[in-house]
C-alpha cells in the first residue's frame, strides 16, 4: 500500500471513501462509537462501517477468536502486521483512524498485460503509456473495443474513434492520469524492455 502522498494517482476514490455521508437508516438514534452520541439522519459511511464491522466482531467473540487463531495457524500473518505498507496516519496534519483509506495498493503484477487499462481508475490505456512520464500520456482515448494491441499492451485505441463507444477524458475529476511518474525518467530502450518484461508476468 502507498499513500497518495508517494502514488500521487487521482485522489477522487480514496477521498470519497473518506467523505462519504449517508442516511443512518436503522441506526439512527443508536449510540455512535468513542461516545460521539448518538446517530442522527446522516453520518459519515466510514463511522458506520466501521461501527458495524466492529458490532459483528464483537458480537461473535468467539467465531472471531478462532477466526484468527485459524489465520494465525495457516500462516496468513496475523501475528504481524494487519496492515502493511505505507499508509498515511494523519488527514490534513491531524491524525484520523480513517487516514489510511488514503492508500492504493502496488498490487501484484501477474497478469497485468490482461487488464488494460490501468491505475485504479483505468486512466491509462496501455503498458506502454504508463510508463511514460505523466504529461505525455494519452489525455482522452476511446474505450468499448475488444482488439488487443500487443505493442503498447492494452486494447487499441484512439483519440477519436467512431467504432468505440466512449471517450475516456482524463481531465474530468476522478478520470486523472497522473501519478505513479516512477519510470518518467527511463530512456525508450528501457521503457519498452519493461514493456517486454511486463508481458511474461
Ligand atoms: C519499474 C517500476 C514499476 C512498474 C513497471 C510498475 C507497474 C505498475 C503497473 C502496471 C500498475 C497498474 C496496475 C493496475 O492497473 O492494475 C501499477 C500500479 C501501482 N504501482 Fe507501480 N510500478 C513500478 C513502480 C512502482 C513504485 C516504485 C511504487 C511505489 C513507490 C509503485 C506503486 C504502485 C501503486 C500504489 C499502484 C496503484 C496506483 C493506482 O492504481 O492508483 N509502483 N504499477
Amino acid at each position: 500500500m502507498w499513500g497518495l502522498e508517494h502514488v500521487k494517482t487521482d485522489p477522487t476514490e480514496a477521498m470519497n471513501a473518506i467523505n462519504a455521508v449517508a442516511p443512518t437508516g436503522v441506526l439512527k438514534g443508536a449510540k455512535m462509537p468513542g461516545g460521539a452520541g448518538e446517530y442522527g439522519d446522516h453520518a459519515p459511511v466510514a463511522v458506520m462501517l466501521a461501527d458495524l464491522v466492529e458490532g459483528i466482531l464483537v458480537k461473535n467473540v468467539d467465531a472471531t477468536a478462532k477466526a484468527v487463531e485459524n489465520a494465525v495457524r495457516n500462516g496468513n500473518g496475523l501475528k504481524d502486521l494487519p496492515k502493511e505498507g505505507k499508509y498515511p496516519s494523519t488527514i490534513n496534519g491531524e491524525e484520523s483512524p480513517f487516514a489510511s483509506l488514503l492508500a492504493y495498493k502496488a498490487r501484484p503484477l501477474n497478469g497485468i498485460w490482461a487488464t488494460a487499462p490501468y491505475l485504479h481508475n483505468g486512466a491509462v490505456p496501455t503498458l506502454y503509456d504508463l510508463l511514460l512520464p505523466e504529461e505525455e500520456r494519452p489525455q482522452t482515448f476511446t474505450v468499448g473495443r475488444m482488439e488487443f494491441d500487443p505493442v503498447k499492451v492494452g486494447f487499441v485505441h484512439a483519440a477519436d474513434d467512431a467504432q468505440a463507444p466512449f471517450v475516456y477524458d482524463t481531465t474530468l475529476p476522478g478520470n486523472l492520469n497522473t501519478g505513479h511518474n516512477f519510470t518518467s525518467k527511463l530512456t525508450e530502450d528501457e521503457r519498452w524492455a519493461l514493456v517486454e518484461y511486463l508481458k511474461t508476468l
